[in-house]
């Protein structure tokens, strides 16, 4: 595995996190005639979304991407805190991307443990894995100030899970379910992109990335045959 870090100023984060996913789209497309892409939630990548859209738009063939989500919260698709409806907002829709180009992690009419397996049934059969790991060309996460990522909270349940690609997860801090994957599946990852911006996150950022504490969850993602890239903004790279 190969780490890079980027730390992108004067708002840019968004800008730079846009020009690498079209380099790694044409990457994929030009190999493999297809770029599959799962997505974080949060906030954090509502900027992307918008170059995504208002300057890639004509530049990417978008039929060629698949979208995933890395998380979900427990909410009905509309509901304001979905991730998958957050993406939906901001990038699918404005793109006309419609379905099968994107699955979201079903969270009406059934239980989460039922969702986790359902999430996890649907990603071995698009790519055909029914008993090795899929490698998703790209893996976008979000950090929380407690070094979570996807929905893999500082001591829950879902940390240990490796026999899973998704999994159910009680987050007590939250008194929530969520649905993530797992990191089994985010460490088959082609590439894993971080995108991270604040300075309440810049403690845990610097502890990190120096390896000065290696338990938080964010410091277990290590895509074994990827590349991980840390973009950060000046804010949360206040520390390195
Ligand atoms: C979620 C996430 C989570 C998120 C981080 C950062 O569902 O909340 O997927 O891991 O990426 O909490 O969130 P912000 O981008 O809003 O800071």
């Amino acid at each position: 595995m190969k780490t890079k870090v980027e730390i992108i100023g004067n708002k840019k984060l968004g800008e730079r996190a846009a020009e690498h996913f079209y380099f790694l789209a044409q990457k994929y497309i030009a190999t493999k005639n297809q770029f599959t892409v799962a997505l974080s939630g949060g906030s954090t990548p509502k900027n992307l979304y918008s170059y995504l859209v208002n300057f890639y738009h004509t530049k990417i063939d978008w039929r060629k991407l698949y979208f995933f989500w890395s998380d979900e919260r427990f909410v009905p698709f509309d509901h304001a805190e979905s991730n998958g409806g957050m993406a939906f907002t901001f990038l699918l829709k404005p793109l006309k991307i419609q379905k099968p180009n994107y699955f979201p992690i079903p969270t009406e009419d059934i239980e989460p443990v039922q969702s986790a397996l359902e999430y996890e049934s649907n990603l071995r059969f698009f790519f055909g894995e029914k008993e090795t790991t899929p490698q998703i060309d790209l893996i976008l996460l979000g950090m929380g100030e407690d070094g979570h990522t996807a929905s893999l909270f500082p001591n829950t349940e879902a940390l240990n899970k490796t026999d899973r690609l998704v999994k159910e997860n009680w987050i007590p801090k939250l008194n929530t379910w969520r649905i993530t994957f797992t990191f089994k599946l985010i460490n088959s990852a082609q590439n894993v992109i971080f995108l991270v911006t604040g300075k309440e996150k810049a403690t845990v950022v610097r502890d990190i990335l120096s390896k000065k504490n290696t338990s938080y969850p964010s410091a277990l993602v290590h895509p074994k045959a990827g590349e991980l890239l840390w973009l950060l903004d000046e804010q949360a790279a206040k520390y390195l």
